[in-house]
């Protein structure tokens, strides 16, 4: 049996949700927020050290203004309202993406990862304003600013993963098959799940039922 030290997580499909169930993609946003609730307590349950989730990507900066406000003020009341729960939970909060948001955001995500450094039942990756071939060249560029080689080992070093291991499992809802710039280097060997079902429907029992079909895949990393 696999055991479990990291999932990835798209959460896709709360515009799509919003605008079948409530006429609006915002509220799509709000339900799919529950998901993240019902997900953390589900992985937390299966003693699962790592939870990467997909929440804002650099190309999601595409879309209307007023979808993105809502998008980060909701991250906001989340933390705001939240933190203290983390921090019962043992939960450490960490950041992956470029911090680069307004200066009262910035602050109240240094904040959450500050309070939250000690914590070590369960880490949390909130991937914003997260790009795959970004952390790439960030990377690199470091590895060339100080003089190393090109390699695999300096390469992982240098991603925001760098401490972590890369993700077992790599879940997709949504009922779309693609990566949109997630992870591309950590998933080399992941299984990856595509679920049809939409964020804001997706429950504890079908992420077990993941869990559980992960343990019994044999593995082989390029051997037989
Ligand atoms: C994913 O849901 C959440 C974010 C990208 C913030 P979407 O907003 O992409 O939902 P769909 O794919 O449009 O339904
Ligand atoms: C990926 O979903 C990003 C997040 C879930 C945060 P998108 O909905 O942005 O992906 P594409 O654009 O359909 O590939
Ligand atoms: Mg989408």
């Amino acid at each position: 049996m696999n055991s479990i030290k990291h999932v990835a997580i798209i959460m896709d499909g709360n515009g799509r949700w919003g605008i079948k169930y409530k006429k609006s993609r915002n509220l799509g946003h709000k339900e799919g927020l529950k998901t993240v609730e019902k997900i953390i307590k589900a992985t937390l349950k299966n003693k699962i050290k790592y939870l990467t989730l997909y929440a804002f990507s650099t190309e999601n900066w595409k879309r209307p203004k007023k979808e993105i406000n809502f998008l980060f003020n909701l991250l906001e009341n989340f933390l705001l309202n939240k933190i203290s729960d983390l921090i019962k939970q043992n939960i450490k909060l960490k950041i992956i993406g470029k911090k680069n948001f307004s200066s009262k955001l910035n602050k109240l995500l240094n904040l959450s990862e500050k309070k939250t450094i000690q914590n070590s039942k369960l880490q949390i990756n909130l991937a914003l304003n997260y790009g795959s071939k970004s952390e790439i060249i960030s990377a690199l560029n470091e590895i060339k600013k100080n003089k190393l080689k090109i390699s695999e080992s300096n390469i992982s070093k240098n991603l925001y993963t760098k401490t972590i291991p890369d993700p077992d499992i790599l879940i997709r809802t949504g009922n779309t098959k693609r990566l949109s710039n997630f992870l591309l280097w950590q998933l080399a060997y992941s299984e990856i799940f595509f679920e049809k079902k939409l964020w804001p429907d997706f429950i504890e029992k079908d992420y077990i039922r993941i869990l559980n079909n992960f343990k019994k895949i044999k593995r082989n990393f390029g051997n037989i």
